[in-house]
């Protein structure tokens, strides 16, 4: 105000729009200090694409570094890291809260059922946070780490890039009760499918863009081999299940063992992320049941958009980005809430 009346800023116009910028700077030169978006009464601490624009100018710089590296050497990396994301976001938030190891005060997300012996990339993301710790000492996130390395996985595999909000800071607790009740199982009815994804604000849209997802990567059998051998309690396989693909995956996954065998999500292009997986599932050869009743399921619109992503890439594309947005959005620790972590796998 002092330097608004001694004349330096001819007008208060001038003077806000001083006030404005500075606000900005300190805004984004200090991410640690909370400040948001929130102008006009409390500050709000929603994520935004420059939260590292000046305290860590490098950081999706050095994501793609050891990205390009890992998914060159194993293409499925890719499809394993960013299902890290997905369920890291369905189990209190996108918090990093999947990566804590087991220890006397945490009971590790690792051990939940979805998880255990499924899920991987943690090496990968250990690299990923050491180079960030050289370069911006205790700066950038574990759970922003995940939602970087889940878009540049999807980009690496020729899939769609978006503006990533970032900002997300790190929990101090994980939950192994909610990873088993919130990460939906692979025999889950379409409505469950629904269900689960409404708890996490989530909806038939999402459902059916995010489930794309499975465009990359694999599966065991254990996750499918009731729909080849006993699908309804009666020793018959799923009547969905086209008759080719059907005597395919028997060949892969025996009645008996087996169970760590894997196959496709997307056998036509498992390493390309394309809408080839929702033409599948038009014929037949979606390999979940989780997959296949986004079809067959007989609730709300699932079936026509399976068609239209179908028929469409770039629309598939457009949702796909958009879905992942908000996906990254669910509950985010921000402010002075969490922490951010020095090593991934532990508190600090
Ligand atoms: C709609 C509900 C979903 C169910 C029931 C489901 C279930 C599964 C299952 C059972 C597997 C195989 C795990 C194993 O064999 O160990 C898998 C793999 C995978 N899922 Fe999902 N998933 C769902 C949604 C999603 C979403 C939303 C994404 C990401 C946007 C995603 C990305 C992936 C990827 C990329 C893989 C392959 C991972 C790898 O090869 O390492 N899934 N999913």
């Amino acid at each position: 105000m002092t330097v608004y009346r001694q004349g330096l800023l001819k007008s208060p116009m001038a003077f806000l729009k001083v006030a404005f910028g500075l606000l900005i700077t300190v805004s984004l030169a200090h991410p640690g200090l909370g400040f948001g978006w929130g102008f006009g009464g409390a500050p709000s601490y929603g994520l935004f694409p420059q939260f590292y624009q000046f305290s860590c100018p490098q950081a999706d710089d050095i994501v793609m570094s050891v990205l390009d590296k890992a998914i060159a050497k194993e293409p499925r990396m890719a499809a394993s890291l960013l299902r890290l994301h997905f369920h890291d976001c369905f189990v209190q938030g996108c918090d990093a809260s999947v990566l804590l190891d087991d220890s006397a005060t945490i009971a590790s997300e690792k051990n939940a059922l979805p998880n255990r012996n499924s899920i991987r990339g943690f090496e990968v993301i250990d690299e990923i946070k050491a180079k960030l710790e050289e370069a911006c000492p205790q700066t950038v996130s574990c759970a922003d780490i995940l939602a970087m390395a889940a878009r540049g996985s999807t980009v690496l595999s020729g899939g769609p890039s978006w503006e990533l909000p970032l900002g997300r800071r790190d929990s101090k607790i994980a939950s192994l009760s909610a990873a088993n009740n919130n990460i939906p199982p692979p025999n889950s009815t379409l409505q469950n499918l629904i269900a689960l994804f409404q708890r996490q604000g989530l909806d038939e849209v999402d459902l059916v863009a995010l489930s794309g997802g499975h465009t990359i990567g694999v599966a065991r059998c254990a996750t499918f081999k009731q729909r080849l051998y006993n699908q309804n309690g009666n020793n018959l396989p799923d009547e969905t299940l086209e008759r080719s693909y059907y005597y395919g995956l028997k060949s892969v996954c025996p009645k008996s063992g087996g169970d760590n065998n894997i196959s496709p999500l997307d056998f036509g292009s498992p390493v390309k992320f394309d809408n080839l997986y929702f033409k599948l599932i038009l014929w037949g050869k979606g390999l979940l049941n989780s997959d296949q009743v986004l079809l067959t399921g007989n609730v709300g619109n699932t079936m026509e958009l399976v068609k239209a992503f179908a028929e469409d890439g770039n629309l598939f594309f457009e949702q796909f980005a958009k879905s992942m947005i908000k996906m990254g959005n669910i509950n985010p620790l921000t402010g002075f809430n969490g922490e951010v972590r020095k090593n991934c796998r532990l508190v600090n």
